[in-house]
């Protein structure tokens, strides 16, 4: 695929009402929970996005038949033995969630093989949890130069597994490790995003047996085996908080529709407690920093219910815009602020104090530059940053952002963005 990049054009207050589509980090966890299931599961409300398009190519490859029955919804189906228990190399290492296919492959076959992850621009991303957790449930784990070997030929048991760190994708990976298990489960510390509720309630409706998700205390009995079922993709909180942010930094008004308020408390809080308004119905948010003057307000990142790590450098953005000097500190990952050091080039003023920790000083002019986008999320920033800015700014890279947010010029464009797609 050829490099492509965005231009945008800065200055105006985008007014209009978007749709949130499925979540990606929803997604790609209920896709992988087809291979759990000795029926067909059809997911849908699925976002056209590339890291859903990679993670079908993999279960494709692992034997998984994938019918679309529509644009939004596909129909998985895994023969009792699959073609393969290795994930792809070369796939598997373009996205870091590929990882969730492990627990559900070692479940169901008995093994799973799958490269070194690899960290990323936000950090280093170890996958110690997982390889403790799979240990703990009774499987070997043979380590090799680029890739791991996971086995259990005589299946999982039960355990009681503590996360030293709270881990979303290792929370909803053994999570499915352990629906097939001979016993119980306990998981201690384990994360309680939506996202993992909405998996844990849909394998309860193919026959698993899960209590306790959305606590820090998640109980899995082993069952023999679990039916297909029909799951729904929830909103994405992410795209959404990203879009209120969007509306924030351009002093815009946009209304968010399909989505779940009750999601974003810890956005909507933050966005109120700047000086914006903040309107929300049962599935919509809207958004208004119309003749808003903005307050600088400090900024902690934490994992849900808190405010979530994929919203900081959407916020840092905004922050740049308010009155005053916001303390922001990345508590998730190591890497998540590098991104800052662009957004300074756009006229920021921003003290970098540790790799988790910079001091905001606002309100200043951003300036359009010619910008590389580092990741999903930071690549949305510098969307956001390139629409609030004077002048025109390219951005490069921009696979990151459509690994994330669909379609995402045209989008913008029905909200009054001047943003375009070309050639780098
Ligand atoms: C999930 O990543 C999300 N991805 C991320 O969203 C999100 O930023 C992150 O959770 C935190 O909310 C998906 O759900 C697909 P973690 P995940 O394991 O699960 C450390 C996006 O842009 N850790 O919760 O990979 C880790 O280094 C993406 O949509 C270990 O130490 O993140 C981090 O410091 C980016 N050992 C902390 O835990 C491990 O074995 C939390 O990471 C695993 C993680």
């Amino acid at each position: 695929m050829h490099a492509q990049k965005f231009i945008i054009r800065g200055g105006k207050a985008l007014q209009g009402s978007l749709r949130i589509n499925g979540a990606k980090n929803g997604a790609l966890t209920l896709l992988a929970a087809s291979v759990l299931a000795r029926r067909h599961i059809t997911v849908s409300n699925l976002p056209q996005i590339e890291d859903v398009f990679r993670i079908l190519d993999l279960l494709e490859k692992l034997g998984v038949s994938v019918e679309r029955d529509s644009e939004r919804t596909v129909r998985l189906g895994v023969s009792t033995s699959p073609v393969s228990t290795s994930l792809d190399p070369e796939i598997a290492k373009c996205i870091r969630a590929s990882i969730v296919l492990t627990g559900p492959l070692l479940a169901r076959f008995g093994e799973v093989s799958f490269p070194h992850p690899g960290g990323c621009v936000i950090g280093e991303r170890p996958i110690d949890i997982f390889l403790h957790g799979f240990r703990a449930l009774g499987a070997t784990v043979e380590e090799r130069s680029d890739s791991y070997r996971v086995r259990a030929p005589k299946g999982l048991h039960g355990a009681r597994i503590f996360f030293r760190v709270v881990s979303v994708t290792g929370t909803e990976t053994l999570l499915m490790a352990a629906v097939l298990a001979q016993g119980t489960t306990l998981l201690v510390n384990a994360a309680m995003e939506p996202e993992v509720v909405a998996l844990a309630d849909f394998l309860n409706t193919c026959g698993a047996r899960i209590t306790g998700q959305g606590t820090s205390y998640v109980t899995i009995e082993g069952v023999k085996a679990i039916d297909g079922g029909a799951a729904t993709v929830i909103p994405d909180r992410i795209e959404a908080g990203s879009f209120a942010l969007l509306a924030a930094a351009t002093h815009g008004r946009l209304t968010l529709e399909q989505c779940d308020p009750t999601h974003l408390d810890a956005l909507s809080a933050m966005l109120q407690d700047v000086g914006v308004r903040v309107q929300t119905d049962r599935i919509s948010m809207t958004v208004d920093a119309s003749h808003c003057s903005l307050v600088a307000r400090s900024l902690i990142t934490h994992e849900y219910p808190g405010f979530p790590t994929d919203l900081q450098a959407p916020c840092v953005v905004l922050l740049t815009q308010t009155d005053g000097e916001s303390r922001v500190h990345e508590t998730i990952f190591e890497g998540r602020l590098n991104w800052v050091n662009e957004l300074v080039r756009m006229g920021a003023r921003i003290t970098i104090a540790d790799p988790h920790r910079i001091l905001v000083h606002g309100p200043t002019t951003l300036r359009g530059r010619s910008i590389e986008s580092p990741d999903i999320r930071a690549g949305m920033a510098f969307i956001i940053a390139g629409l609030a800015a004077e002048g025109e700014t390219n951005l490069d890279n921009i696979y990151q952002i459509d690994r994330g947010y669909e379609h995402i010029e045209y989008r913008l464009r029905e909200v009054g963005a001047d943003i375009q797609r070309a050639d780098a």
